[in-house]
């Protein structure tokens, strides 16, 4: 069995999506979901996109309710931007490792111990985590975002220390890296990689900067999931491996039924660890339940809240700012 389907049939005589679409309607709902969501979520959703993406819609939408399918600190990222909004999360305890790698106290301990950096924080992180940072970022801004600081600036760079170390590496800045990592990018085998690739010798690899700099030594493209989908979907091979959650692939399959998306392996040679365990949380019936109850919902103090949107507000008008590159774009070469 395709490790990726998910139920989406009825719940006790209800036909789910049919109760989907109803309650979008009457309760002027938006769905927005990750590219890591199951199929069946990314297909009702009104909108599916990356970090950056989501959280530019959820700031900009006029509708009364957000139903967010991916995990907690997106929701509260959309809560955040739009506080007016009630934010509907289908599972609460979709939660992230990056997040969980970066305590608050920690965080703030190590910030008080490098009084002379700024705190350049990814977006997977928790509020209270954004409330104690300078600037944050996603993988599809980070590069740009980095680009606008000036280089004798010192830089705390948090949770995650692939992407981190990635940055480093391809602008030559050298940050201070927090060590926190995704369990899900963290699960890819370079020994099985190399072995995939030897199988099928002209396939791309795309990578998401999220995984370890071994893996990230053989990829051909390396960038946010949106910009990881828009190189597949301009491929001109006929087999594409594809390192990041294989939800994605969904994208890729439904825009190119001609060409074969692999998964790249996990150290049992199969892809399905690959699956983010916290996205998968959310299902169809969690879903329709929390348009149909307006539960479980975001819920924040109104301090930590503006706190926290100070660093993304910078991370919104620096991602548009007319400088910069955009996103992480080709890989390093030549090391
Ligand atoms: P992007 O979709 O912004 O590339 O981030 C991936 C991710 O970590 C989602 O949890
Ligand atoms: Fe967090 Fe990784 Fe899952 Fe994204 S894929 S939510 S970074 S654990």
């Amino acid at each position: 069995m395709d490790a990726r389907k998910g139920i989406g049939g009825s719940l006790a005589g209800v036909d789910i999506r049919e109760e989907i679409n109803r309650l979008r309607k009457e309760r002027n709902a938006v769905i927005l979901a990750h590219y890591y969501q199951a199929p069946e979520i990314q297909d009702i959703a009104d909108f599916v996109g990356d970090s950056l993406d989501l959280s530019r819609k959820a700031a900009d939408t006029d509708a009364d309710v957000i139903a967010f399918c991916g995990v907690k600190f997106m929701a509260e990222t959309a809560k955040i931007l739009s506080p007016e909004k009630i934010v509907v999360l289908p599972d609460m305890n979709a939660g992230c490792s990056l997040e969980d790698s970066c305590p608050p106290d920690k965080f703030k301990a190590f910030r008080e111990a490098n009084p002379d950096h700024i705190a350049l924080t990814y977006i997977n992180c928790s509020a209270d985590v954004k409330a104690l940072s300078d600037i944050i970022v996603t993988s599809s801004s980070a590069e740009k975002i980095l680009s606008q600081i000036p280089l004798d600036q010192k830089i705390i760079f948090a949770p995650d220390k692939h992407l981190g170390g990635y940055l480093a590496k391809k602008t030559g800045r050298d940050m201070l890296l927090w060590p926190g990592v995704c369990i899900v990018h963290e699960a890819f085998s370079e020994t099985e990689l190399l072995k995939l690739k030897a199988k099928h010798p002209g396939a791309p690899v795309l990578a998401h900067p999220e995984c370890p700099a071994a893996i990230l030594d053989h990829a051909d493209h390396i960038g946010s999931t949106s910009s990881i989908l828009a190189e597949a979907k301009a491929t001109e091979s006929d087999t594409v491996i594809v390192a990041t959650e294989p939800h994605i692939m969904h994208q890729m399959e439904k825009a190119l039924p001609e060409v074969t998306f692999i998964g790249a392996p996990g150290a049992d040679g199969n892809c399905s660890c690959n699956i983010c365990p916290y996205m998968a949380l959310n299902t169809m019936e969690k879903l329709y339940i929390a348009l149909r109850d307006l539960e479980p919902q975001i819920v924040m103090d109104e301090e930590l809240r503006l706190q926290a949107k100070k660093s993304l507000d910078k991370m919104l008008e620096m991602a548009s700012a007319t400088v910069g590159q955009g996103d992480l774009g080709p890989p390093i070469s030549g090391d």
